[in-house]
């Protein structure tokens, strides 16, 4: 018997401090930087986004979402053989935060890594979640989606500080005879490191470089649109389905405007585009599980229904796993 995986539980946490589009132009101001609500929501949708206190770590947001997600598929911490954290804010250089989690989790012994490919994380750590319990290598998955952007914000540059949040999605996956997780479609491409990045490095004990997020918003735009259309297509085609098989798309939640062009190059209805961007902004990683926890909880995805995740962020990645919930 063919063995798969599923999704078996899903959780999700915010950080209690929350701005408003209103707080953070007020915020800014008092700093010099002039923008506008009007501008974040017409480019962007967004309205607004949660920020970690400080002293509050990647592994901290996980582990309330990770409870959430284990407490939904009626599980325990000592359950799960494989913790994977998608991440680009990670608590320390290492050990991974997938370790640190795993501790305050008080589950020892299982395989637990971060995955590192900024927004695409989370579809890139459920795809090798999934193949890991495929092949036998893990039964019971905790796949962690956790960010802390606004550490690596420019708070001096009104392009890309107003897009960001922080937060934390998580999933259960479980080994199942019967199909979960259908199909997925995972790239990358090298050439475009510099259009998203945070280019400092630490060395000798200090950080060298510039360590907050440089975006090139146009370059990212353009590529973002192609590359979701093209990552559903090849993700339907692999799995024998088509657009209209699609009850929910969660694509990752950087910008509404990416959202409607992909709904429209894939024919689908905004109707069935979960959209949580106006709310939490882009949490990069953790925006895919908190779409899908938020949606989930709200009872607008059910069981049973046909759900296509997609990432794109910085590395150039892009990618989309197909699943039945
Ligand atoms: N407030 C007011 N004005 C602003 C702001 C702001 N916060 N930011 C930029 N502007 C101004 C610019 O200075 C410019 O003014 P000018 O015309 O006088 O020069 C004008 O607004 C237009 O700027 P553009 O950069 O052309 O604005 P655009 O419509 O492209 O929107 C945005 C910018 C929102 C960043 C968009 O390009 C975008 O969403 N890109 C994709 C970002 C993304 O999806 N990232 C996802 C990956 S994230 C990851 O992997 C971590």
């Amino acid at each position: 018997m063919k063995r798969y995986s599923r999704i078996t539980g899903t959780g999700s946490f915010l950080p209690a401090r929350r701005l408003t589009n209103a707080d953070l132009v007020a915020e800014l101001a008092s700093q010099g930087i002039e923008t506008s609500d009007e501008w974040i929501v017409e480019r962007t949708g967004i309205r607004a986004r949660h920020f970690a206190a400080d002293g509050v770590f990647s592994s901290d947001l996980g582990l309330e979402a990770a409870k959430r997600a284990l407490a939904s598929a009626g599980r325990s911490a000592q359950d799960i053989d494989l913790i994977i954290v998608a991440t680009s804010t990670p608590d320390m250089v290492f050990p991974s935060t997938a370790c640190i989690l795993q501790n305050k989790l008080g589950a020892h012994g299982g395989a637990a890594f971060d995955v590192q490919a900024v927004c695409s994380g989370f579809v890139y750590a459920m795809t090798i979640a999934d193949a890991m319990i495929q092949t036998g290598a893990a039964t019971r998955a905790l796949v962690v989606g956790a960010e802390i952007f606004s550490r690596i914000l420019d708070f001096k540059d009104r392009t890309t500080c107003v897009l960001f949040g922080d937060g934390a999605g998580a999933i259960v996956m479980e080994a199942s005879d019967r199909p979960g997780i259908l199909a997925s479609d995972l790239h990358a491409d090298g050439k475009y490191v510099d259009i998203l990045c945070v280019p400092g490095h630490v060395s000798g004990g200090s950080v060298l470089g510039d360590p907050l997020l440089k975006m090139d918003g146009q370059a990212v735009f353009k590529l973002a649109v192609g590359v979701l259309e093209s990552a559903a297509r090849a993700t339907l085609y692999k799995a024998g389905k088509t657009e209209a098989d699609i009850d929910w798309l969660i694509p990752h939640q950087a910008n509404i405007r990416i959202m409607q062009s992909t709904a429209r190059r894939l024919k689908l209805s905004m109707d069935k585009v979960i959209v949580t961007v106006d709310q939490h902004g882009n949490t990069s990683a953790a925006s895919i599980p908190l779409a899908l926890d938020s949606a989930v909880r709200s009872g607008q995805i059910k069981e049973g229904q046909t759900l296509m995740l997609e990432g794109v962020g910085g590395g150039f990645t892009w990618g989309a796993v197909l699943l039945i919930l």
